[in-house]
């Protein structure tokens, strides 16, 4: 069965990087159809259209995208992609790696964040001037997603659940979160613990070894998976998928690098991590697994691009993968 994936680079990086990934997916022995389409501030300086409806037509008709970044037009294009495939579940792995550089080398993290809800998806007003406020919606349908998304994900990997919150200040909000969390794991008898999010923040850098699968509420997860990416050797290997019932999108953590947009030295690596987890998500567990492994292998072996102390071109990087695949 041929898949059809939509490739959406963006901007900056975005067309470094990604055509770096389809380099990969194209050497694998899966049935591919790419569908290339335009989002970010280039479309957009040419149309007038930061995101065309024949993107979200696109993204919405494939089994899966990859996408790169966009540029300012970041929140316009990235929020309704991630609508469009219906992405209620931010997948951020934050892995060490053996070779790179990492502040905490046993790091090996994945964060599920909850992502169609919270403060991210509030409403904001001005209610007098110099007054504002902002209104979150918390709902047990979608904590109750999410915690089942967290223990299917976890059940797979075979690892710790911890849920993060802050429910003893936020106590009608975060309780729900919570709760709902609770339930899930209660009805299917799986062990998790609970931490509150400021001290998991100081307990990720001082024993991040002591967790694995963490379940967040939107705010918290970004914030979290941020930090995470700091004890790991930085944005250029973060991967990330935002997940619905049918559809799903995979991305890079990182952005379009404008300070190295052009250079041909930007790191493929979370793009093409981002790649496997498409594989995986597809159910090609196989290629997807290949793509690791030789990722894992050229990261510990070089060549590195100079976010990780090499001078290798994204291209000799690529082909170092592909190389690689066995
Ligand atoms: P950024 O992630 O683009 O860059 C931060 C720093 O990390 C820069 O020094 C950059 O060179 C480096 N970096 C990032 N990815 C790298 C890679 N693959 N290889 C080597 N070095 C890498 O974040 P920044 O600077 O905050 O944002 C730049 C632009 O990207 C902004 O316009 C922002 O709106 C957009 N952005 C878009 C996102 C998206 O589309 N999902 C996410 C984050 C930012
Ligand atoms: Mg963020």
């Amino acid at each position: 069965m041929t898949d059809r994936i939509a490739v959406v680079p963006g901007d900056g990086i975005g067309r470094e990087v990604v055509p770096a990934a389809v380099e990969v997916l194209s050497a694998l022995p899966v049935d591919i159809e790419f569908v290339e389409a335009e989002a970010g501030d280039r479309v957009r300086d040419e149309t007038g259209e930061a995101l065309p409806e024949g993107t979200v037509e696109v993204v919405s008709g494939a089994d899966a995208t990859l996408f790169g970044a966009a540029g300012e037009t970041a929140a316009d294009v990235i929020l309704p992609l991630r609508a469009a495939v219906g992405g209620y579940a931010n997948v951020r792995p934050a892995r060490a790696y053996p070779g790179v550089d990492a502040l905490k080398p046993e790091t090996d993290l994945v964060f599920v964040r909850e992502n169609t809800e919270g403060v991210y998806a509030g409403i904001e007003s001005e209610i007098a001037p110099g007054v504002t406020t902002l209104t979150r919606v918390v709902t047990e349908e979608a904590s109750r997603r999410i915690a089942e998304f967290g223990f299917d994900y976890t059940e797979a990997r075979g690892d710790d659940v911890t849920v993060a919150h802050k429910a003893n200040v936020m106590r009608t909000t975060d309780g729900q979160f919570l709760d709902a969390v609770r339930a899930v794991a209660d009805e299917r008898g799986a062990a998790h613990e609970e931490a509150l999010m400021d001290a998991l923040a100081m307990h990720l850098v001082l024993r991040p070894e002591e967790y694995g699968v963490v379940i967040c509420p939107n705010l918290a997860g970004d914030v979290l998976s941020d930090l995470a990416a700091g004890l790991v050797g930085g944005l250029g290997l973060l991967p990330s998928a935002n997940v619905g019932d049918d559809n799903a999108l995979f991305e890079p953590v990182h952005g379009t690098a404008p300070d190295i947009a052009g250079e041909g030295i930007a790191n493929p690596v979370a793009t093409i991590l981002s790649a496997a987890m498409l594989l995986e998500h597809l159910g090609h567990d196989e290629e997807g697994a290949r793509v690791r492994s030789a990722v894992e292998a050229v990261l510990e072996d070089g060549p590195r691009t100079p976010d990780l102390g090499g001078s290798a071109t994204t291209e000799d990087v690529t082909d170092a993968i592909v190389g690689r695949l066995g």
